[in-house]
């Protein structure tokens, strides 16, 4: 078999590249942001193409869910993660659609293309702070406490077009590790807007699974948000969080996904982010007992088995492309 590896704008293919050399396995990379993304692919002849979309620029994210729209559902090529796990990824409008849809709990969220439905719902809404997100955007980049309906319609005039041509749009500041912010002018966002209902979060988990191995941990808050700052906290994850992650990746079809849930005061749990791709720095993304390891449910007595090693080497890359492999060998 041949892997395919699709190229992305900031080189993050590598860690395909590596697993792919790893594992040894036949591997091509493809230029799919050039103008011949269509040639290349038709050159390849690849069995599977593995994907990592970019993610600073919602521009580039959209040229990937159009290209792989052709690529996955038009040219019929098989893609890793799947089309609709790309689709959900950085794009918190679609994936509270998908949520809303399956009927898995998450915080109330509202979306607005309409300024007037919008302006409506800011009158009739009392329950401040309410949070603002934007749809793209990871690291608590574009999520911000609303304190009050002054500060909501400020927002709100901000991001809707003005006067039938104007609009500043709402541009995210990028933090530096120096204290110094910098605003990202060229990936505005601008004539629709998210809202969701501020939890009181007590925990933040992280859930992973990549082709059934699970994993879980807790991302712990700094400067007042869960996101960002990428420091975990060893815990063992509750058979309630694993079984809801199955039961995500089992309707979804999804097979390398993280499941960010927030647990509240009251412990209730709420999705707040399905992401296909994700940092994933430390090579054990969970540790039982001061263990590093995996979960795997055992369907024959469904029962989750704690097994003890390192399974996220390489950013959980080398997972992926064993379970591309194994997806191909199974469908061929
Ligand atoms: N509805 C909410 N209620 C309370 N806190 C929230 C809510 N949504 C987000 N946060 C806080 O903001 C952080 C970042 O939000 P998130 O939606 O995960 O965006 P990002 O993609 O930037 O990680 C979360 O980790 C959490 O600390
Ligand atoms: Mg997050």
């Amino acid at each position: 078999m041949k892997i395919g590896i699709l190229n992305e704008f900031l080189q993050n293919e590598q860690q395909y590249i590596q697993a792919c050399k790893d594992l040894d396995v036949d591997y091509e990379v493809i230029n799919f942001i050039s103008n011949d993304w269509i040639e290349n692919i038709e050159k390849s002849a690849c069995d599977i193409y593995l994907v990592r979309p970019s993610y600073k620029k919602d521009v580039w994210k959209r040229m990937y869910d159009e290209r792989l729209y052709f690529l996955n559902k038009v040219m019929k090529k098989r893609i890793y993660p799947s089309y609709e796990e790309i689709l959900l990824y950085e794009n918190k409008k679609n994936m509270n659609y998908w949520l809303k849809l399956h009927k898995i709990v998450h915080p109330n969220t509202w979306i607005f293309y309409d300024k007037d439905e919008a302006k409506e719902f800011l009158h009739a809404y009392e329950d401040y702070p309410i949070v603002f997100k934007t749809s793209f955007g990871s690291s608590a980049l574009g999520v911000r406490y609303i304190r009050n309906k002054r500060e909501a319609f400020r927002l709100l005039n901000q991001v809707f077009t003005k006067w039938k041509f104007f609009n500043r749009g709402y541009t995210n500041w990028y933090k530096t590790k120096y204290k110094l912010s910098y605003p990202l002018m060229d990936d505005k966002q601008y004539n629709f807007i998210l809202f969701q209902e501020k939890l009181n979060v007590k925990h933040e988990w992280r859930m992973i699974n990549v082709g059934g191995s699970y994993f879980g941990h807790h991302k712990l808050i700094q400067d007042g948000f869960h996101s960002g700052g990428g420091k975990m906290g060893w815990a063992d994850p509750p058979e309630a969080l694993l079984n809801l992650t199955k039961h995500i990746c089992d309707i979804g079809n999804f097979s390398s996904m993280n499941v960010d849930i927030f647990e509240d005061d009251e412990g209730n749990y709420y999705v707040n982010e399905l992401q296909s791709l994700f940092g994933s720095n430390h090579p054990s993304q969970m540790y039982v007992d001061g263990k590093p390891g995996r979960y795997i449910h055992k369907c024959a007595n469904a029962k989750w088995v704690f097994e003890e090693g390192i399974f996220n080497t390489n950013g959980c890359y080398d997972l992926r492309v064993r379970d591309a492999i194994k997806q191909w060998k199974e469908c061929s």
